[in-house]
């Protein structure tokens, strides 16, 4: 049974990326240094999937530290690298902090694993700016930044592509997730926003459960079908069997290139309002909401073209809009019945 590495392993993704790894029959160990994420998450894991990976708590800044790992660990077949910093509004306010962490520990992580890498690199359409064509193709040009944020996602492909150049031995696929949204169906793992949640439905699910007040709709006057911008949601647990679909597309050695980029989304873009409307309807909770100005950095509108994805990872959403908000909601209400 081949052994995963996953960094990052009881965070929103890659905690429904250790399940469906499990699922497909691999081994997992999970790195994570508790920074933004919850240690009961491996509790609710072993809930899932009747056993609790090995854990190391283990900040990927600390080189010594990700040496002796793994010159301990030599039988791991691949990494998935989800541990970094994204909230993309404390970047702006803490560029260094970003940089710093989201740098050394990848650069750590290729270092200590050595030459014969596979790694699965964790990356954000956000690379893609405001795209020129829609829907956005992997082909399209990368923007400049709107923040540190997204700034470390472009910087750290660019290093995985050079590296990859001169280094044919490690081989790498970096996944351009666009909005990842919703929980696991048994309502046991989600997203654990700390403070107020910035994301979307994160917020929306806490307002329905009366943490938090109204939702600010931030602008209604882009150019859409009902002026509220548009993003390609995806259901979490679809991205988590991306990452399976990579991960093995690396072990087969299938790849004509040892460095790939892959758009992981529905290929369908919804309004702010859309995803209102639907968790409305998926659940019969009643939101109220307002309409603000717009957020700075936020894009007008994004959906993926996911045609690479599934001819060459044959891997694709099936997930819609109404299962991700009712699997949002059921984990929001377990929160509220078992608060972690
Ligand atoms: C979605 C839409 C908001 C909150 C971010 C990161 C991106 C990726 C996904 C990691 C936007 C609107 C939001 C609210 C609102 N993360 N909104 N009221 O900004 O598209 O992407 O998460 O890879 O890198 O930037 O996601 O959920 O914050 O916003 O109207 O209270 O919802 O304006 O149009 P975003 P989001």
């Amino acid at each position: 049974m081949s052994k995963i590495l996953v960094t990052g392993g009881t965070g929103f993704i890659g905690s429904h990326t250790v399940v469906e790894l499990h699922n497909a029959g691999y081994e997992v160990v999970i790195i994570d240094n508790l920074s933004n994420s919850n240690p009961r998450i491996l509790d609710q894991i072993e809930s899932i999937i009747g056993l609790k990976p090995e854990f190391a708590e283990l900040d990927l800044c600390d080189e010594a530290k990700v040496n002796a790992f793994a010159e301990s660990h030599q039988d791991i077949s691949g990494v998935i690298h989800f541990a970094a910093y994204k909230a993309v509004g404390e970047s702006v306010q803490q560029p260094l902090k970003y940089y710093r962490n989201n740098f050394y520990s990848l650069i750590n992580l290729i270092n200590a694993f050595g030459s014969k890498l596979n790694l699965v690199f964790s990356s954000s359409c956000t690379v893609y700016g405001q795209p020129d064509v829609l829907p956005v193709t992997e082909e399209a040009p990368t923007k400049k930044a709107e923040s540190p944020y997204g700034n470390t996602k472009q910087i750290a492909e660019e290093i995985l592509q050079e590296t990859c150049a001169v280094v044919p031995d490690l081989k790498v696929i970096s996944l351009r997730y666009f909005n990842p949204v919703g929980a696991h169906a048994s309502a046991l793992i989600g997203e654990l926003p700390i403070g107020v949640p910035q994301n979307l439905v994160p917020f929306i699910t806490q307002s329905a459960i009366g943490k938090r007040g109204a939702i600010t709709v931030f602008g209604n006057d882009y150019n859409t079908p009902d002026g509220s911008a548009v993003r390609d949601y995806i259901h979490v647990v679809d991205l988590a069997k991306a990452h399976v679909a990579a991960v093995r597309r690396l072990e087969n050695g299938d790849a004509a290139q040892n460095y790939e980029v892959f758009n992981l989304g529905t290929g369908k873009g919804s309004t702010v309002l859309e995803v209102i409307h639907a968790f409305e309807q998926s659940t019969g909770e009643k939101l109220d909401y307002i309409i603000g100005p717009r957020r700075s950095g936020d894009v007008e509108k994004v959906w993926g073209d996911v045609t690479k994805s599934t001819q060459i990872l044959g891997w694709k959403a099936e997930l819609g809009l109404e299962e991700m908000m009712s699997s949002a909601w059921n984990w929001e209400k377990y929160l509220r019945d078992n608060p972690f």
